[in-house]
């Protein structure tokens, strides 16, 4: 038995990720700019007999059963994420035997990390090696977004599941949220090799699938519906700031602060391409700041604790650039520093956040690693 087991278990790991600029871009087809980071999902599947397969993790209590031939229902705990993506392999008509899944990992829940992405892509990539069938990257990203949307009802874009499995090591994805097609951006490495992506967790925590997140949403795609209808566009990625400028008196205040700060992101990203290209530290750092700003301003979408990390960190030696980097609300920043200046960056700033807000924030120095795809290529070559 322990033998047959052992010739029918999978291992398979999905990264977090970190975003750089592009953020509320990616459900009105923007830009983005996230890169993978060392944190990770590992799923274990095993199949096994019987009609009942099980679903556990060490990082909540609760054990999924789910039964063949009766449709899981969300039960509003952490095992909607996997058991959607079994649900969404059901639809396509895949057969899936019973299986037995263990989840662990270090993702930080709540910080906008994409622990959830990580946990989707994660099961989906240990999915295919059970049922031995192949997948397209792309496919595999997007299977698990209608996952989160349709089985956890969580409104989020594409952004995470297409960099947490399509990612690669040294590297950040310019990707464009409309057609999944992306190049490869060199990120600590080349001219980039002397700064590090310092990632600062206020601890404030944030969801996607409540809060705010949909409110956005909704406004960005009446602000889109209205671009659309007035210059034919196919969405928000082709508007241009001089098309914002012209439809400003027609559009609800609210709504065109939310336009404003999608149009302007998405230049943005694409500046920020070029700098990273030139490894022009200084100019990606600046871009950042106004990505903040944009961000605090216009889509509303930070709190006073990550207003305050940024501010901090913007005025620290060796650093070029901060922002709130994620859902927001809270989670994450992503910081540009100097490789020489991470200690006492982190020193500094965790101790005048802990000051003004006695919180002890924690701080992730990372560099860009494969996503899921890549990882497993490695693994069975
Ligand atoms: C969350 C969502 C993404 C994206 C970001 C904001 O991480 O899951 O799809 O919208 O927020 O950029």
């Amino acid at each position: 038995m322990a033998d047959n087991q052992l010739a029918n278990a999978w291992i398979r790991v999905a990264p977090a990720r970190v975003n750089l600029l592009g953020e509320h871009t990616d459900y009105t087809g923007g830009m983005v700019m996230p890169m993978a980071i060392p944190f990770h999902t590992e799923a274990r599947i095993r199949r096994v007999e019987g009609a009942i397969s099980t679903m556990s993790t060490a990082m909540f209590p609760g054990k999924r059963i789910i039964e063949q031939g009766v449709a899981p229902q969300a039960e509003g705990n952490w095992s909607d994420y996997p058991t959607g993506v079994l649900v969404e392999f059901q639809k396509l008509g895949i057969e899936v035997p019973s299986f037995d899944l263990e989840l662990a990992g270090n993702v930080p829940f709540g910080a906008g990390l994409s622990s959830s992405a990580s946990v989707e892509v994660a099961t989906c990539m240990a999915l295919l090696a059970l049922t031995g069938k192949k997948m397209p990257t792309t496919e595999i990203a997007l299977l698990c977004q209608r996952a989160e949307n349709l089985f956890v009802n969580s409104p989020c874009g594409i952004m995470d599941q297409a960099v947490v499995t399509a990612a690669h090591e040294g590297h950040a994805l310019m990707l464009n949220t409309r057609d999944l097609t992306f190049d490869l951006v060199p990120m600590n490495t080349g001219a980039l090799a002397g700064v590090t992506v310092v990632v600062v967790n206020s601890e404030v925590k944030h969801s996607v699938a409540t809060g705010s997140y949909g409110d956005r949403r909704r406004e960005a795609e009446a602000g889109q519906k209205a671009m659309v209808d007035r210059f034919g566009l196919r969405d928000l990625g082709d508007a241009t700031m001089e098309q914002v400028e012209q439809v400003a008196a027609e559009l609800d205040p609210i709504v065109l602060k939310r336009v404003r700060h999608i149009v302007s992101e998405n230049a943005r990203v694409r500046e920020a391409g070029e700098a990273m290209r030139a490894g022009d530290a200084v100019r990606m750092g600046e871009i950042m700041l106004r990505g903040h700003v944009s961000m605090r301003d216009d889509y509303e979408i930070t709190c006073p604790e990550v207003d305050f990390l940024v501010e901090c960190a913007r005025v620290q030696p060796g650093c070029y650039g901060a922002r709130m980097t994620g859902g927001g609300f809270g989670g994450c920043t992503v910081n540009l520093v100097a490789n020489e200046q991470v200690e006492s960056f982190t020193e500094s700033v965790l101790r005048q956040y802990e000051a003004a807000y006695g919180i002890k924030g924690e701080v992730y120095p990372c560099h860009a690693v494969d996503g899921a795809v890549a990882l497993s290529e490695k693994e069975q070559a």
